[in-house]
């Protein structure tokens, strides 16, 4: 199999399966995801012409390739210094991507392109409080550090975070809107549920999330 055949193979369910189509696991619990494709795409006003929300989602699973992209748009490595697609408050890294999928929850590490496993439990049920986030394909959980944000108040850790998290999410809106993808940004979470089943450290704090997939 080449490499191009193994990276457009399918994320199926199993991270077993995950890594067998990517061809590239370096150890257990880690997947280097293929090359992101950081040229072509709709043109940008194209894409602002058809951005928008959804909220009905088919089981449909996303390639390797196309999760690849996505991680890449919302919060991927753009420069030699290590710096992302989304700005970010006071050039502080706060946040962390949580990639919750029916076969567990992975983080996304921009650095090396790579997913570190999180958690084996499907817990895609408990990213929203609508009913479709248990099957949209693909929850993205905008975590924050908040324990990297000093001289600031609890309420602006809040507000920056969550500034944070709306530049990742308009970067995957964006995303979406030129791949045919469908995504919504989300609130109405349960954060300290959430926060919960995903085995936050006390500082660290959920902000939104934001489900991917196909329009069913
Ligand atoms: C901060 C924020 C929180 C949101 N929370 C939710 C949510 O919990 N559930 C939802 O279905 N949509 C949510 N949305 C999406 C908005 O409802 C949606 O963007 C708005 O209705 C405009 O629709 P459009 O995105 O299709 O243009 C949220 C959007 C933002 C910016």
């Amino acid at each position: 199999m080449t490499r191009r055949q193994a990276s457009a193979g399918i994320l199926a369910t199993a991270a077993a399966v995950i890594a067998a189509s990517i061809g590239d696991a370096r150890e257990p619990g880690s997947i280097t995801l293929p090359p992101p494709r950081t040229e072509g795409g709709m043109p940008l006003l194209s894409a602002l012409k058809v951005r928008h929300s959804t909220r009905q989602y088919s089981d449909r699973p996303l390639s390797a390739q196309t999760l690849s992209d996505l991680l890449w748009a919302a919060f991927g490595v753009n420069r030699p210094s290590g710096d992302r697609t989304a700005p970010y408050w006071r050039h502080v890294m706060v946040m962390d991507l949580y990639v919750a999928m029916a076969d567990g929850v992975w983080t996304y590490d921009p650095k090396s392109h790579a997913l570190q496993r999180h958690m084996t439990e499907d817990i895609r049920a408990l990213t929203g409080l609508q009913d479709f986030v248990a099957t949209a394909p693909l929850n993205l959980v905008y975590v924050a550090h908040g324990e990297r944000m000093t001289d600031v108040s609890p309420e602006e850790r809040r507000l920056y975070a969550s500034v944070d998290a709306g530049f990742i999410g308009q970067n995957v809106y964006l995303f979406c809107a030129s791949e045919g993808l469908a995504t919504v940004f989300r609130g109405a979470v349960d954060y300290q549920k959430l926060g919960r089943a995903l085995k936050l450290p006390e500082q660290q704090f959920v902000t939104f999330a934001q489900s991917v997939g196909y329009s069913g």
